[in-house]
């Protein structure tokens, strides 16, 4: 069977990971969440740039190049580290949210994950994906759901981690990360013409991967 590109973009707390991650299961394809791959040069500056300032060096891509290497094993490791139980917490988050907009950040992360799907058969997600990293993707989704939704849901998710979230404080979060996401320079996120949206504020996983198989399926016949 033929191997396509998938790509899912979307705002931040849809389920996009999730659902990609399914979906990458469901086809037998290698999944890609591109905001892990954000959130991974985020903690390297929390930890080696000092928290507030001196991100400049993260303009320079043969920096980048030289002092940040991703992997997986299957995980995502940096330098060497995994790194999946330090990126998903709310300051790793804010920070991936500012060092997103720098250039040559999104070069140097750009430029791997179009690497990653040179073999196709790769479902990946993030803000770009189907509009700059793969505009030619096969198939595109985009995903979206109400800001208090996906609140609730990053504040449940917050919970079961240990950590004790306030939720007007979590939505202020979610709000101000949209119109970051939405309103920077470059690679703002944006619907492709040709994505296809689900909305998935009502509806349950179990009907929102029913309708995602079905059109994957429509795809490949
Ligand atoms: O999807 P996420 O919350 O893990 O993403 C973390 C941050 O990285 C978020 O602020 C958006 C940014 N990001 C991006 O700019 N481009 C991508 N392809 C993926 C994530």
């Amino acid at each position: 069977m033929k191997k396509i590109i998938v790509a899912i973009d979307g705002y931040s707390s849809c389920g996009k990971s999730t659902i990609a991650k399914q979906l990458a299961k469901y086809a037998g394809y290698t999944y890609v969440d591109t905001g892990a791959m954000y959130r991974a040069v985020a903690l390297y500056a929390i930890e080696n740039l000092g928290n507030l300032g001196n991100l400049e060096c993260l303009e320079s891509l043969e920096y980048l190049e030289t002092h940040i290497h991703l992997s997986y094993a299957p995980d995502l490791c940096l330098n060497g580290t995994p790194v999946e139980d330090k990126i998903r917490s709310l300051e790793v988050g804010n920070m991936a949210s500012k060092i997103s907009p720098i250039p040559a950040v999104r070069q140097f992360l750009v430029a791997q994950q179009q690497a990653m799907g040179q073999q196709k058969g790769i479902v990946m997600d993030g803000r770009d994906i189907g509009t700059v990293v793969f505009p030619n993707a096969e198939l595109k989704f985009f995903l979206t759901a109400s800001p208090e939704v996906r609140a609730e849901r990053r504040f449940k998710e917050l919970q079961a981690k240990g950590e004790q979230p306030v939720f007007e404080e979590v939505l202020k979060d979610v709000n101000e990360r949209d119109y970051r996401d939405t309103h920077r320079e470059i690679s703002p996120l944006k619907q492709a013409p040709d994505a296809i949206v689900v909305d998935n504020s009502n509806m349950t996983r179990e009907q929102q991967m029913e309708a995602i198989y079905a059109i994957f399926d429509r795809h490949n016949r």
